[in-house]
């Protein structure tokens, strides 16, 4: 897919305030610091689109970006990040799960996980839940560039292996970096797919 068009629309703390033009749309959520915002970059080709740092807790809003006109990348905060307290902790939360269960435009999700990491119990917990609830959503690994690719076969396939403990079925995985731009196309291809269907 060929990206004309990306830009910012709105931010907004609460999901009824969000667009209401009914375009579908596609958001990424993870951990803080997983790479969210820099995937968004990524994908549009635009540097500055998604604030990024090298820090957690950077993105602290829904935020929309309309693409070609047709469809938009909705960049969410970060879940399970500590640095606000419980309170802050628990306002995030609601955010992303009012947003995620009640955004009727929200047609998937990207759950972003670090290749890095071993399965860590918060995004095994959270992607158990987007199943209970029937949301539908694909994995991308992200930083693919910060591992030697037996590493990250390896992670990835200990990943894949660990989620057959509790799901009958994989949901859809990319393999993404933001600093190489590994996986642009065939992420672009998958939402290309599913808005023509
Ligand atoms: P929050 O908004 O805080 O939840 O974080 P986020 O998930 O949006 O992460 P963000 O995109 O801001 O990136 C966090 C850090 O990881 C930044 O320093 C990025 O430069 C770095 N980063 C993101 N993606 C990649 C990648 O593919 N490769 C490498 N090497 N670094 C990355
Ligand atoms: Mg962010």
């Amino acid at each position: 897919m060929i990206i004309k068009s990306a830009e910012f629309v709105i931010s907004n703390s609460d999901y009824r305030k969000c667009p209401q033009d009914g375009k579908p749309e596609y958001a990424f959520i993870g951990r803080s610091n997983v790479g969210k915002s820099s995937l968004i970059n990524m994908l549009t080709n635009r540097k500055g689109l998604a604030m990024t740092s090298s820090t957690p807790g950077k993105t602290m809003l829904i935020n929309h970006f309309l693409i070609n006109d047709e469809w938009y990348l909705v960049d969410l905060p970060g879940y399970g990040y500590a640095r606000r307290g419980k309170e802050g902790r628990d306002k995030l939360r609601k955010i992303i799960e009012d947003y995620v269960l009640e955004r009727e435009a929200m047609t998937n999700l990207f759950v972003l996980i670090d290749s890095r990491h071993e399965p860590q119990k918060i995004d095994l917990e959270f992607m158990e839940w987007l199943g209970e609830n029937g949301v539908p959503f694909a994995i991308v690994f992200t930083k693919a560039d910060k591992l030697g690719s037996g590493r990250l076969q390896l992670n990835i396939d200990a990943y894949k292996e660990k989620l057959l403990e509790t799901w009958e079925e994989l949901p859809p995985v990319f393999v993404t970096s933001s600093e190489k731009g590994q996986g642009r196309e065939e992420l672009l291809s998958y939402i290309e797919q599913i808005n023509s269907a």
